[in-house]
């Protein structure tokens, strides 16, 4: 049971049992949302540290307002205004933070791992909004919960991660959430974007975009990395969406319709066509609102309260 963790670090550590459990909770926050009063006392009296060295548009926003909707204290730790500007330890920094009686962290940072750090040294409790390259594990609980209302299930489900592999957190969660859950994936890139030793990872590899399309029932793109390559990895980007990106004209030739995920940040006309970016945008969307019952979910579950209506 998700109570029995004291941190959400990545999907790799959670049982089948603890996702759908996550998955299933975020299901009544959803109808929360839909309220004109959209709140809840779950996490009254407890505070929540937003903590992100990292830019986010959707992570971030998305934790403030799934805490705010369960009455949670709220700070938003804005690193470029702090002190961490002055040298000070992401220990130092946290250790401040939670001498001020914090119950939960939410960090993103640039570093694999630095969620791992962090836990280690404060007894609050730390989600995990995205570790470098390691993992962002409500991003791809909110991906499935989107899947899951739009085909019904997880299980059995074909599901191909298009792009940049090799750099994506999004990607290493939605792997072990995907294969954890029964849905056979296929994760498909230029070869400079495959990491090594994917079938350790029980998922397909491919470079060939067609034929991994063709009988999927959903498709989850990444935006190219490139602050995290430390060398050119594609001749151009426009070879690359010529390639690689996800336009109407390779949706046109398969036989059956196609979900199509974004995770957000899109960048039109490389990885996705303006044109599909458009068709699928409820979907697109969907997956931002699923993101604050899914971060509900996890604040609630994680805080080990009871819900009162
Ligand atoms: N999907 C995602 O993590 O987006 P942000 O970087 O905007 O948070």
């Amino acid at each position: 049971m998700m109570a029995d963790h004291k941190s959400l670090l990545g999907i790799s550590e959670l049982e089948p049992e603890e996702i759908l459990e996550i998955l299933d909770t975020a299901e009544p926050f959803k109808e929360v949302q839909a309220r004109s009063i959209k709140k809840v006392p779950a996490l009254r009296g407890q505070t929540v540290v937003n903590l992100f060295f990292e830019n986010s548009t959707r992570t971030r926003s998305s934790f403030e307002i799934a805490e705010k909707r369960l009455s949670a204290d709220v700070l938003n730790f804005s690193v470029s205004t702090s002190s961490v500007a002055k040298g000070e330890s992401l220990r130092d920094t946290a250790q401040n933070i939670e001498a001020m009686n914090a119950d939960m962290i939410v960090m993103r940072h640039g570093s694999a791992g630095s969620c791992h750090f962090l836990d280690r040294h404060v007894r609050a409790r730390v989600i995990n909004a995205g570790d470098g390259q390691h993992e962002h594990p409500t991003q791809a609980l909110l991906d499935a919960s989107t899947l899951r209302e739009k085909l019904g299930k997880i299980e059995g489900l074909k599901v191909v991660i298009l792009g940049d592999i090799d750099h994506s957190r999004v990607a290493r969660s939605n792997m072990f959430l995907l294969t954890k859950l029964g849905a056979q994936v296929t994760v498909c890139g230029p070869p400079t974007m495959l990491p090594a030793e994917l079938e350790k990872l029980g998922v397909r590899a491919s470079t060939d975009v067609r034929k991994s399309l063709r009988d999927a029932d959903a498709v989850n793109v990444l935006r190219i990395q490139f602050e995290r390559q430390h060398e050119p990895l594609i001749p151009s980007i426009r070879e690359y969406a010529r390639y690689f990106g996800i336009t109407q004209d390779k949706l046109d030739e398969l036989p059956n319709g196609m979900v199509v995920l974004h995770p957000g940040p899109m960048n039109r006309g490389t990885e996705i066509g303006h044109d599909v970016a458009e068709k699928h945008a409820g979907t697109i969307l969907r997956q931002v609102s699923n993101g604050v019952a899914v971060r509900m979910a996890v604040l609630y579950l994680m805080s080990g309260a009871e819900v009162q209506n």
